[in-house]
């Protein structure tokens, strides 16, 4: 034999030697004494997520706790979660934990591929509660509608254009709740520019007033609901004599409009927009 041929022989030998090994190896299972910090060596992103977003999948289990094995010995080595996660309510889900929970290595990076509102109510029960006792078109949504990523909210705006150009996202809030729109309430320090957004004649007319009442916020008067209205007496008391009173049973007889009082001369004002009429937001 010459110097070549057996070179080659014991190289062939050798890659022989070292192929049956690592294949043995795989085959009795013994996973070439594999440790999580082998993984990253050939796996590059399950590594860097479990590193960046793993939360307990990081620090409570490592790799292999749920990789166990690894081929060609072991065909399937793919967990499955109810081997470590049992007896709670939220997880007899219809769905798969992954329709959910999209990645197991970032185990609370969550994001709703399909629409949904059911598996929510294990843990949310208030809100259902809300859009279901008060109805309203936000009502017949999915929750996932609006919430696509868990724990995010989304702003008013992204689906409604504003009432006018005074009021930012951040003031729906002033007099809607997400989950019972139509239920407009207020605190009574609300600026009255955002009334004056639907009711501009009224708003135009008190400012124009040289009557204390001028310097009141809409919201002072027509207190806490839309649409609430006071009486005089709520805030004077019975102010004159009840001779007059008897003869005059409405003070607006006198102070004509409470947005514009004692304006003798002036018509009787059309306050409120007609029924339906409120400027369209979207
Ligand atoms: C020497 C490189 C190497 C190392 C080290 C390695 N793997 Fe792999 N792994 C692979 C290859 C190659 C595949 C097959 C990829 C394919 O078929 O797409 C794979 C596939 C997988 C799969 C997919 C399951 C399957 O059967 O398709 C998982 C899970 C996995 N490895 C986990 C691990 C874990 C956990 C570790 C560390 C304990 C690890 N690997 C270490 C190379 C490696
Ligand atoms: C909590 C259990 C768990 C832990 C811990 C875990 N994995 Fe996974 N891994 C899974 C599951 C479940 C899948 C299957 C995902 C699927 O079907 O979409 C998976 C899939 C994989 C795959 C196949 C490719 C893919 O993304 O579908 C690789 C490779 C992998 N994991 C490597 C790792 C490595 C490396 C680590 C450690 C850094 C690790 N895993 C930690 C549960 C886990
Ligand atoms: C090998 C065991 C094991 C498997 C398999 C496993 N987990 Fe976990 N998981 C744990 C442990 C341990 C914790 C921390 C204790 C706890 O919260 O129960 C945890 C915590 C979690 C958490 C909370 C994370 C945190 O930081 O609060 C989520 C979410 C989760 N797992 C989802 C899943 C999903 C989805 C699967 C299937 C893809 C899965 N797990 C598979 C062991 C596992
Ligand atoms: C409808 C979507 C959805 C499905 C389906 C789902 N989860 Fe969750 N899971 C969540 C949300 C949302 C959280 C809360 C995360 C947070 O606190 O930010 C959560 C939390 C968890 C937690 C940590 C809190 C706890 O209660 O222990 C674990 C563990 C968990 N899920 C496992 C699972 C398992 C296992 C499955 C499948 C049997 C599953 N989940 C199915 C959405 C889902
Ligand atoms: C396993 C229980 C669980 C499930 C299922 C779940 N959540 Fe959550 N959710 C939580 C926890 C825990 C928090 C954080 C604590 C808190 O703020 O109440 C949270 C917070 C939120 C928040 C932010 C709350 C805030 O005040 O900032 C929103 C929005 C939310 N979840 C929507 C959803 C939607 C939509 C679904 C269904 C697609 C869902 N959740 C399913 C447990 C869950
Ligand atoms: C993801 C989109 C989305 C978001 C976010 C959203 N809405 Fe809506 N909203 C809708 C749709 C769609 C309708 C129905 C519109 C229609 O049919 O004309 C609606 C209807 C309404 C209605 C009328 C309800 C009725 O029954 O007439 C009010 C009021 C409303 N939204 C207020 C709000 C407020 C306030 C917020 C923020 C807290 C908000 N919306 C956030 C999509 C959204
Ligand atoms: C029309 C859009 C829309 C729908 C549908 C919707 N939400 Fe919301 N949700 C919001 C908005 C906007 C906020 C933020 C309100 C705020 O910041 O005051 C919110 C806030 C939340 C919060 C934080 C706490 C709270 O009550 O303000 C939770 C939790 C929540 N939603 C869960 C749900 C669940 C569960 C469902 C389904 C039953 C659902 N949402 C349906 C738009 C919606
Ligand atoms: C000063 C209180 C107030 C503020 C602030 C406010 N709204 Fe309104 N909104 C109302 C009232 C009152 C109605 C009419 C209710 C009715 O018609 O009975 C209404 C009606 C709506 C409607 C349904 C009617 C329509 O226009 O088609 C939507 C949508 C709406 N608001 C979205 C918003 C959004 C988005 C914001 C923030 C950018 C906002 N609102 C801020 C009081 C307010
Ligand atoms: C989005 C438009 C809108 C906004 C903003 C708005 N309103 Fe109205 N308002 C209306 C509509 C529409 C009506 C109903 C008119 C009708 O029924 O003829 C109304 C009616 C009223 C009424 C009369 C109810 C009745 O019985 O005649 C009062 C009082 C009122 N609004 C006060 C306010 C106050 C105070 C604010 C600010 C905190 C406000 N509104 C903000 C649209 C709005
Ligand atoms: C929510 C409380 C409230 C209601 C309701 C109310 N007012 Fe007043 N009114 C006031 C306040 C506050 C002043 C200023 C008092 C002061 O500074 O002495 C005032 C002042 C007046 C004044 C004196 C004006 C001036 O410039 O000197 C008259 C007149 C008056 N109100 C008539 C009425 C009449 C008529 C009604 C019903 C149509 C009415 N008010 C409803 C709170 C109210
Ligand atoms: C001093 C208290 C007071 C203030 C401030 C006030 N209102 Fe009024 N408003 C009333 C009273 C009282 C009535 C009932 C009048 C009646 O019965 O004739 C009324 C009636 C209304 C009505 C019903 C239509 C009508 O005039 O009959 C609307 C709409 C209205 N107010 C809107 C507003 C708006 C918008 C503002 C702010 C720009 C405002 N009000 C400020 C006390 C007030
Ligand atoms: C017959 C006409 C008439 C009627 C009805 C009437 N007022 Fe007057 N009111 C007057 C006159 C006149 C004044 C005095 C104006 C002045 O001094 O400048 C006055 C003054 C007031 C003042 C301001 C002066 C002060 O003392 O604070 C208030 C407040 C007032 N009235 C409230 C009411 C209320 C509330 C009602 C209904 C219960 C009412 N008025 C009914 C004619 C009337």
């Amino acid at each position: 034999m010459n110097r070549k041929l057996l070179y080659g022989l014991a190289l062939f030998a050798a890659c022989f030697i070292v192929m049956f090994t690592v294949s043995a190896a795989f085959a009795a299972g013994e996973q070439m004494k594999l440790s999580p910090s082998d993984c990253a060596k050939c796996h590059e992103k399950q590594p860097q997520d479990i590193e960046s977003n793993g939360s307990k999948h990081k620090t409570a289990i490592n790799c292999q706790n749920c990789h166990a094995g690894h081929r060609p010995s072991s065909k399937n080595n793919i967990p499955v979660c109810s081997q470590c996660h049992q007896g709670k309510p939220h997880f007899q889900q219809k769905i798969s934990c992954l329709s959910c929970h999209t990645n197991p290595h970032t185990p609370l990076k969550i994001t709703f591929g399909t629409p949904m509102t059911e598996p929510c109510l294990t843990c949310h029960t208030s809100q259902i509660k809300q859009l279901q006792e008060n109805k309203s078109k936000h009502s017949s949504k999915n929750c996932t509608d609006c919430h696509d990523v868990h724990r995010k909210k989304p702003e008013c705006t992204q689906c409604h254009k504003p009432h006018s150009a005074d009021i930012t996202a951040a003031d729906c809030k002033k007099c809607h709740k997400a989950h019972m729109p139509k239920v407009v309430t207020y605190a009574a320090d609300t600026d009255s520019k955002y009334c004056a957004a639907c009711h501009k004649q009224v708003a135009t007319t008190l400012a124009a007033s040289k009557f204390k009442h001028a310097m009141l916020n809409c919201a002072y008067c027509h207190q806490e609901k839309h649409k609430a209205i006071p009486k005089c007496q709520d805030c004077h008391g019975a102010k004159h004599p009840d001779g007059i009173q008897a003869k005059f049973p409405q003070c607006t007889m006198c102070h004509k409009s409470p947005h514009d009082l004692n304006n003798w001369t002036a018509a009787p004002e059309a306050a409120a927009p007609a029924k339906g009429k409120a400027k369209k937001t979207h």
